[in-house]
């Protein structure tokens, strides 16, 4: 069995890879190193993978390379690379999701035409309700994005139907709910709020602090996905892949001044455009028919992500 992983070298992508290759799953992953975030932090994703000889990198724009190259190896296309971020999707930034969200999924559909059996899982994202009518969000509510971020996941989720419908290419779109965790993005807030602990700087929060999320600790869905691939399981559904619990952003806050036993100053800030009051999963879709069991508790998560934040801003990457 062998799996691409594209957006190999960011967040979920290098976890997920890391999860692979340790089962000894054969992997090769694509990333042209988007200068959304620091490379270095890629680079430093990308190291432990390198060295291992079931892992072939290409460092290169799904745009611009061979898709037939990239998919005729393997047998499950995993679509992570995007451009992520709500905030910035407003505004001149758009056509940057347009290519790396729309056209890259649009690509690869075109060439798995070719390839029927070949079976594709697409990072989707709770964005896509966004003023949603009813919580928790189950995956018939009524998809209603408030960010062009969430209008582009929507889209391509609409885009891999259209695909499935008329040429039968098998996917599962998972819709993640703010994953976090080790080697989380920098522009996320978790990764955020450490890094001022350890700067010492105070920790902007968005609005009162009282939107309500929904936290996926990134093992759960490395460990997920993982599932899927090996048990080679029923294909064609939209999942929420959430951690089914909520809470509030002051709430994680506390947890984290308890965690890393340092304080720094709150500040607020405005609301952010785009910026959903509340998100919660309803997980049972992918509980009773993928067996999808979210294990972990917002706390051991949060120690997980504070101990890399240790070790990779001390590293002096
Ligand atoms: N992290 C979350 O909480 C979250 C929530 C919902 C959905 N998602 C989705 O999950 C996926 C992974 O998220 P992440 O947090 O790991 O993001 P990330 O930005 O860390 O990783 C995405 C990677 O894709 C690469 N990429 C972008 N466009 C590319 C292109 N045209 N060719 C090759 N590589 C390209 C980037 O360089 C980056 O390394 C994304 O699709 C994201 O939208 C993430």
């Amino acid at each position: 069995m062998k799996v691409l992983i594209t957006g190999v070298a960011g967040f979920i992508g290098s976890n997920l890879c890391k999860k692979l290759l340790n089962a000894g799953i054969k992997c090769s992953g694509i990333d042209k190193l988007t200068d959304y975030y620091d490379i270095k932090q890629k680079r430093y994703n990308l190291k432990p993978l390198l060295g291992n000889s079931n892992f072939t990198f290409y460092e290169k724009d799904i745009l611009k390379y061979d898709p037939d190259d990239l998919i005729k190896k393997n047998d499950f296309i995993i679509h992570l690379a995007a451009q992520s971020g709500v905030f910035k999707s407003w505004g001149k930034n758009f056509n940057i999701y347009v290519n790396n969200n729309l056209l890259t999924t649009q690509l690869l559909l075109e060439t798995l035409i070719k390839y029927p059996k070949k079976k594709l899982i697409f990072a989707s994202s709770s964005s896509i309700y966004g003023n949603t009518n009813k919580y928790p969000m189950r995956e018939d509510n009524l998809l209603n994005p408030i960010s062009p971020y969430g209008l582009t996941k929507l889209s391509c989720e609409k885009m891999i139907e259209l695909y499935n419908y008329s040429y039968g290419i098998n996917y599962l779109s998972l819709r993640f709910f703010t994953v976090y965790g080790p080697a989380q993005r920098p522009d996320m807030a978790f990764h955020k709020f450490f890094k001022s602990i350890v700067d010492h700087k105070p920790i902007y929060i968005y609005g009162d602090g009282n939107q309500v999320r929904d936290f996926t600790f990134v093992e759960d869905v490395t460990d997920f996905i993982k599932y899927l691939i090996i048990s080679n399981t029923k294909w064609n559904y939209s999942l929420n892949v959430g951690g089914g619990h909520k809470i509030t952003v002051n709430e994680v806050i506390d947890l984290i001044f308890s965690i890393t036993g340092q304080f720094t100053i709150l500040k607020h800030t405005e609301d952010q455009k785009g910026d959903m009051r509340v998100t919660h999963s309803d997980i049972t879709l992918a509980r009773q028919k993928f067996s999808y069991n979210p294990k972990y508790n917002i706390e051991q998560g949060l120690k997980e992500e504070w101990e890399w934040i240790q070790n990779y801003y001390s590293a002096n990457v």
